[in-house]
């Protein structure tokens, strides 16, 4: 399960600052209903009352892309994009479609961008193609236009019987223009809840699905989030979803109001590029909200590091680590020493990113920068899904607690609306 540490923002706030009270019963309503935006949380007994049927159908239909593509295309964008991403790069590497096992994995229709598809068309062309294309709405402008694109092309290469075997749809269970096709072209769709938002759907088939594909074992990822809501729901002082909670709003009323997400390297970068978008519209609202931002340990240290640690204190940190790597890698001993490391050698990895994590730690904490703790065991399935239910849970208390809807995003139909006037739409 994650732990979390406080004793970095200790000297910042004091004690009582931190309001389990407030947290607890925000955690309350959540479990009962009873909160703002309360047609939208299915998510918070997912783990438990997802349909069996339809999670054996994922599973089917993820072996079937798993053992018969060469390149799979998943289409969508925010939440019916990064939960997936998040769960490949941490779970098969960001460098999997370098490694050869399953089909290599693509990820478009989350921008405009015309190079970006013609790049993806490319490297597609000649491979055994299968696609997914997520949408809850079954409207946004980004992945529809990439759908249409290749769909075409996959009509044009396999035929419509091929495309019915190829294309695999992820929606609404009855609205929208991605449901009307998927029905009139035959294509298998996959049901995203109604009471389960675009942000919170990472354990519906807008996750599992591209999770089975890759070859990722979801029955485990599920029981992590199982393990993870029997543990998170309870309202007691020691579960961790209300203390961060709870830390993160103290702080934002003592003005920290950004706060950067730090994680330990490229397999977590999507992790929290998926913790950015759940936190960032779940709470940026009202004019309220801490700004969500990350950093990359330690490679952003060496172009974020010296606004960290010596800019406008406005910012709070969320140091998040593994307790321990998949692999050890171990520093080895050289004779000649000429680039003077002998003293690391024998350490691993994990050793040395300990000490360069305190290290970091301390100096933001001198530099007036309060550092939260949230540690995981071990990148897997399990993990995974613990984290997700961790961060939703968190997500939800934390927003009833600033006194927004955490379920909506009305600000986020603003550019929409210019940008389909610009091209027209009638
Ligand atoms: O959290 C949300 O609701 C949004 O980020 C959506 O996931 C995103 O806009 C994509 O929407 P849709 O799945 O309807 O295409």
């Amino acid at each position: 399960m994650v732990k979390i540490g406080l004793d970095g923002i200790r000297q910042f706030v004091e004690p009582e600052h931190l309001n389990y009270t407030a947290a607890k019963a925000a955690l309350a309503a959540l479990k009962d209903g009873s909160g703002k935006g309360n047609d939208f949380i299915g998510w918070v007994k997912l783990p438990e009352t997802y349909d069996r049927d339809e999670f054996a159908r994922i599973q089917a239909a993820g072996k079937r892309v798993h053992e018969n593509a060469e390149a799979f295309v998943v289409i969508g964008i925010g939440g019916s994009y990064l939960g997936a991403r998040a769960a490949l790069e941490l779970l098969c590497s960001p460098r999997a479609n370098e490694v050869k096992k399953g089909p290599a994995v693509y990820f478009i229709g989350n921008g405009i961008s015309g190079d970006d598809i013609a790049q993806v068309l490319e490297l597609v062309k000649g491979k055994s193609l299968y696609v997914n294309v997520i949408s809850k709405s079954g409207t946004t402008l980004e992945p529809a236009l990439a759908f249409r694109i290749f769909k075409k092309y996959v009509e044009e290469t396999y035929g419509k019987e091929g495309a019915r075997e190829r294309i695999l749809c992820t929606t609404d269970k009855a609205r929208g223009v991605l449901k009307g096709i998927a029905d009139r072209e035959g294509y298998e769709s996959f049901v995203i809840p109604d009471d389960v938002g675009g942000r919170y759907s990472v354990l519906t088939p807008v996750g599992l699905l591209p999770m089975a594909a890759a070859g990722i074992d979801i029955a485990k990822v599920m029981a992590g989030a199982a393990a993870a809501m029997e543990a998170y729901l309870k309202e007691e002082n020691d579960n961790p979803t209300l203390i961060y909670a709870a830390a993160r709003q103290a702080l934002y009323n003592l003005g920290k109001k950004v706060e950067i997400l730090s994680y330990p390297g490229e397999n977590t970068r999507f992790i929290a590029e998926w913790w950015k978008q759940l936190y960032g519209e779940s709470e940026g609202k009202d004019g309220l909200g801490i700004f969500p931002a990350s950093c990359e340990l330690t490679a952003d240290l060496h172009s974020l590091g010296q606004y960290i640690q010596d800019s406008e204190r406005i910012l709070q940190e969320t140091m998040f680590r593994f307790e321990k790597s998949v692999n050890r890698v171990e520093i080895p001993m050289v004779e000649e020493d000429e680039d003077g490391l002998n003293y690391v050698a024998g350490r691993d990895y994990d050793a040395i990113f300990a000490a360069a994590a305190e290290g970091i730690r301390r100096a933001h904490i001198t530099g007036g920068v309060p550092v939260m703790e949230l540690v995981a065991e071990t990148p897997n399935e399990e993990t995974f899904g613990q984290l997700v239910y961790f961060f939703e849970i968190a997500c939800g208390i934390s927003g009833y607690m600033q006194g927004v809807n955490p379920f909506d995003q009305p600000g986020v139909e603003e550019y929409k609306k210019n940008m389909f006037a610009l091209l027209g739409k009638k």
